[in-house]
């Protein structure tokens, strides 16, 4: 009976945290689209996916994710860490912040590699680029943005990599398209200027592309190689 006790509170616990979790990014997103971009966290898959550049090599990595929100992607970073992995967490939002911190403190993976674990509060335009990251999960939502935003974020992007740096990002399926066509003027311009600019440097440094259908929205994938420029 004690067994079936401790399991009950233990369940209640974790639904609990994850009511908590869903109502954060909820408000986060009703009160700063801008920056939030979605109504709710990615997937188990879409985390799956985002996180491939990882698994590319089995030597240690400094990994950087950037707009980790409440964690979707973090803990999937965190459970393939390996010994000698260095991750850098950076989020904008001080509430996501907040909570995302309360989530990792009960995480077994946090716990196991902590000591190598960094966390960044603000934009990632104002990381230090002293050490060039191997892999950067991108989760900032680029078609929010104007397109000087944008170059200015990839512009950082490129500043923080090595010499063979995949970065991974996502867009939601068809959200530029449509916008093209049912936006007013300005929304429109600025869509196919972004439109314009991740395709031009889709050209130069894509390394492939993956749709993931399972996600609140679908989302299609793009990893790039990035290289510092000398
Ligand atoms: C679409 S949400 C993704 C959250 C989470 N990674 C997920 O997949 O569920 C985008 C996140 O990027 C963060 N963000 C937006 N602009 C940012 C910036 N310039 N620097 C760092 N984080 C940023 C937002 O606060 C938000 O948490």
């Amino acid at each position: 009976l004690v067994g079936v006790k401790d399991n009950l509170f233990e369940g209640l616990r974790v639904m609990k945290h994850l009511l908590q979790e869903r109502f954060v990014y909820l408000r986060e997103c009703l009160t700063h689209f801008t920056t939030t971009g979605s109504v709710l966290p990615s997937s188990q898959w879409a985390a799956h996916a985002l996180t491939n550049p990882l698994r590319r090599t089995a030597r240690p990595q400094r990994i950087l994710e950037v707009g980790a929100g409440t964690g979707a992607v973090t803990t999937k970073i965190l459970k393939d860490m390996i010994d000698g992995d260095e991750f850098t967490i950076c989020e904008l939002n001080r509430r996501f912040m907040r909570t995302l911190r309360e989530k990792l403190a009960l995480n077994q993976d946090f716990q196991r590699h902590k000591a190598h674990v960094t966390f960044v509060e603000g934009p990632v335009q104002e990381l230090p680029e002293d050490e060039p990251y191997d892999v950067i999960i991108c989760a900032i939502p680029f078609n929010n943005l104007s397109l000087a935003v944008v170059e200015e974020i990839f512009a950082k992007l490129g500043r923080l990599s090595g010499k063979d740096t995949h970065l991974s990002f996502f867009e939601y399926v068809g959200i530029r398209e449509i916008n093209k066509v049912v936006s007013l003027k300005e929304r429109r311009q600025r869509f196919e200027a972004i439109d314009m600019f991740i395709k031009n440097l889709a050209h130069q440094c894509l390394v492939s592309e993956e749709t993931v259908w399972l996600n609140f929205t679908p989302i299609k994938i793009y990893t790039f190689q990035l290289r510092r420029a000398a």
